[in-house]
């Protein structure tokens, strides 16, 4: 860093210095660059770099728009605006599809939650976003994949990570990372260059990732730990405390570990996942104020809001409980946060995830029936259960006569037994101490 004081102008020529030291052999030299496919949202980062790469590399950029079912965009306004700023070509994929059946469906059957709370959707979404960036460089003729994730995140990680792994002949850029602009000499640059800045440039707002699964805000007073959440960060879940004063209930119903019908109503699962965040919204389900030990060894804080995920999880790890022995209970959870991890740390296409992926597969093909849960001011509890193949009988269980099926003559020897080795371990101690 130089001690200049900062000037925009300037500020922004900072190409990685030919000849520097490269980091990763996967990371450009300013004379490999000559078509980027740039992983484009419309924002001001991306809207940026896609000006900035096309002078200081002397490249042309073709733009990459992936709908994962982030709420309320307009996609044909983020394409006019790649054209405007002169990109080749801009093209917008709509892969909610794919990331429900390929990325949240595996998630679901493993319970996926990171941390105690993040259902890692946005750690979902970036192995899929950067296959579509290999494939549409690939299609395209580009060369290197540029993206707009700071040094910070773990976002980084896991799109360079797919890149190295699906692409070794394809080189990554990270404008954003590298030039060492603020905040506000961005905006300076963005005015220009004549990039439309989207609403108010006083202060930064939220930093914000969303898609189908859910939504993150990052920044402002969330990194005070002492600060309670300001309402206005909740853009999706209504506040527990204004939600309506009569509780639902909803029935999930699911096959093979999967959702697959609201309400006994066959729905895909996009739509399926649609209508459920709908109602936990409603409810003011799924909020989340989390501490996150990141992969780059940053603690961070979070604001999550995961209606669909917070219903969906709790009803499908229901349904697992009781269709599986205490055997299967007790083991699966432990493969489920290494599958959890392994995801979050941008380890989408390690081996390891597949084979776990396979175990759990294998569990969840008896996950089959219907759960019911309540949604009342921000709970969501499970209120009902069905399956055929629950490892539960109610002649068994009940407190009334068993009808013969079920010894209670026969416990006591049982729990001599049970208990034998702990008893004999207890006398021992009480013996050496006297
Ligand atoms: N902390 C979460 C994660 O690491 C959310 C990240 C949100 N990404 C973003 N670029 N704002 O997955």
């Amino acid at each position: 860093m130089s001690d200049q004081p900062r000037d925009p102008r300037t500020e922004v020529h900072r190409v990685a210095q030919p000849g520097a030291a490269r980091v990763a052999s996967y990371l450009a030299q300013p004379d490999e660059v000559s078509r980027v496919l740039l992983l484009y949202s419309g924002g001001l980062d991306t809207s940026v770099m896609l000006k900035w790469i096309q002078d200081e590399y002397d490249a042309e950029v073709v733009a990459l728009t992936v709908n994962l079912g982030q709420p309320g965009e307009d996609y044909e306004v983020v394409k006019g605006k790649a054209l405007q700023l002169g990109a080749l070509d801009c093209h917008v994929v709509d892969a909610r599809e794919e990331f429900a059946r390929e990325y949240i469906a595996p998630a679901i059957k493993a319970n996926a939650d990171y941390g105690d709370g993040y259902p890692l959707f946005t750690a979902l979404g970036r192995p899929l976003i950067a296959k579509l960036a290999v494939e549409y460089a690939r299609r395209t003729g580009c060369d290197t994949i540029a993206h707009g994730c700071t040094g910070k995140g773990n976002d980084q990680v896991r799109i360079e990570a797919t890149v190295a792994t699906l692409a070794p002949e394809l080189k990554v850029i990270a404008p954003v990372r590298s030039w060492q602009m603020g905040r506000d000499e961005e905006i300076a640059y963005a005015r220009q260059h004549g990039i439309p800045v989207k609403g108010g440039t006083e202060s930064a707002p939220y930093s914000i990732d969303d898609n189908l699964w859910g939504r993150s805000s990052e920044g402002k007073w969330i990194e005070d730990l002492s600060h309670a959440p300001d309402d206005d960060v909740f853009q999706l879940v209504t506040r527990p405390e204004v939600a309506p004063d009569e509780p639902e209930v909803l029935e999930l119903t699911f096959e093979a570990g999967l959702p697959v019908a609201l309400n006994g109503e066959r729905m895909e699962l996009v739509a399926l996942i649609e209508a459920v965040a709908e109602l936990g919204m409603r409810h003011g389900v799924g909020i989340v104020d989390h501490i996150e030990d990141r992969i780059v060894g940053l603690k961070v804080r979070d604001i999550y809001e995961v209606p669909a995920a917070a219903i969906i999880l709790k009803a499908h790890r229901e349904l697992e409980r009781l269709t599986g022995t205490i055997h299967q209970n007790q083991f699966k959870p432990a493969l489920d946060q290494k599958w959890a991890y392994l995801v979050y740390a941008g380890l989408w296409w390690e081996p390891l995830r597949e084979d776990l992926q396979a175990y759990i597969d294998h569990v969840n093909r008896r996950v089959d029936g219907t759960i019911g849960i309540k949604l009342f001011k921000g709970s969501a509890r499970v209120v009902t259960r069905e399956s055929p193949n629950a490892v539960y009988d109610p002649q068994l269980a009940t407190f009334s006569e068993s009808g013969g099926l079920f010894s209670q003559n026969a416990s006591p020897g049982f729990i001599e037994l049970w208990s034998l080795q702990s008893a004999l371990a207890h006398r021992m101690r009480a013996r050496d101490s006297g």
